[in-house]
């Protein structure tokens, strides 16, 4: 088996995470939800350590635990992502994830752009900010997270903001990316799309 690289990026909330899921599924590849990475750094950061010490400590038991689907967090995760040395610290892990034997999804802001500039195919999900503070507030009230809809439509405009103005690694959609609008889709539309462009990409049927 040869390595296949399928790069996902998009803004928060734009279902990126559920389409790697699914396509990932679909094609038995590995999956890896980039944005783990940065969410455990902020969580050791919140925790008092060195955002720099602790890219370059991250271990795999660090993406499993729990606490690390909270707005703190996903802030803390947004300020640490903007930090070069951060992200070069964990370059090589998903470089290597990237290209194992099997096929692989990764998602994430940058994998298109500077992770995996040379991936089979790249998609860019996005859908517009009412929508997507729309969807995160839903998920946040059914994780027990007490917030309004005004906070969660804040804290995604103050992070779209530095994921897409940082002079690292921006948010920015690869020019030969396929772009996904997912505002007025289905889930079952959104991946049935993403499965197609991966499918002709590898050449099937
Ligand atoms: O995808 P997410 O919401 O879990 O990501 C949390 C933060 O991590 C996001 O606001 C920016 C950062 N991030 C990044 O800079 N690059 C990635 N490839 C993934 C996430």
């Amino acid at each position: 088996m040869t390595a296949f690289t399928v790069a996902i990026d998009g803004p928060a909330a734009a279902g990126k995470g559920t389409v790697s899921k699914a396509v990932a599924a679909h094609f038995g590849f590995a999956h890896l939800d980039t944005g783990l990475l940065y969410r455990a750094v902020g969580r050791k950061v919140l925790d008092g350590a060195d955002p720099l010490a602790a890219a370059g400590a991250l271990v795999p038991a660090d993406l499993a635990g729990g606490g690390l689907r909270t707005p703190e967090v996903a802030q803390k995760a947004s300020e640490v992502a903007a930090d070069a040395g951060v992200r070069r610290a964990l370059v090589a892990f998903q470089r290597g994830f990237a290209r194992r034997c099997g096929g692989a999804v990764l998602d994430g802001r940058d994998i298109g752009t500077v992770i995996c500039p040379d991936a089979e195919v790249k998609l860019f999900v996005t859908a517009s900010p009412e929508v997507r503070a729309a969807r995160r507030y839903r998920e946040l009230l059914e994780g027990g997270h007490a917030v309004t809809p005004e906070e969660v439509l804040a804290d995604q405009l103050a992070r779209d903001a530095r994921d897409r103005g940082r002079a690292d690694a921006p948010l920015v959609q690869a020019p030969d990316a396929v772009r996904i609008d997912t505002s007025d889709m289905s889930i079952d539309a959104a991946v049935a799309r993403a499965v197609a462009e991966i499918a002709s990409r590898r050449g099937d049927g």
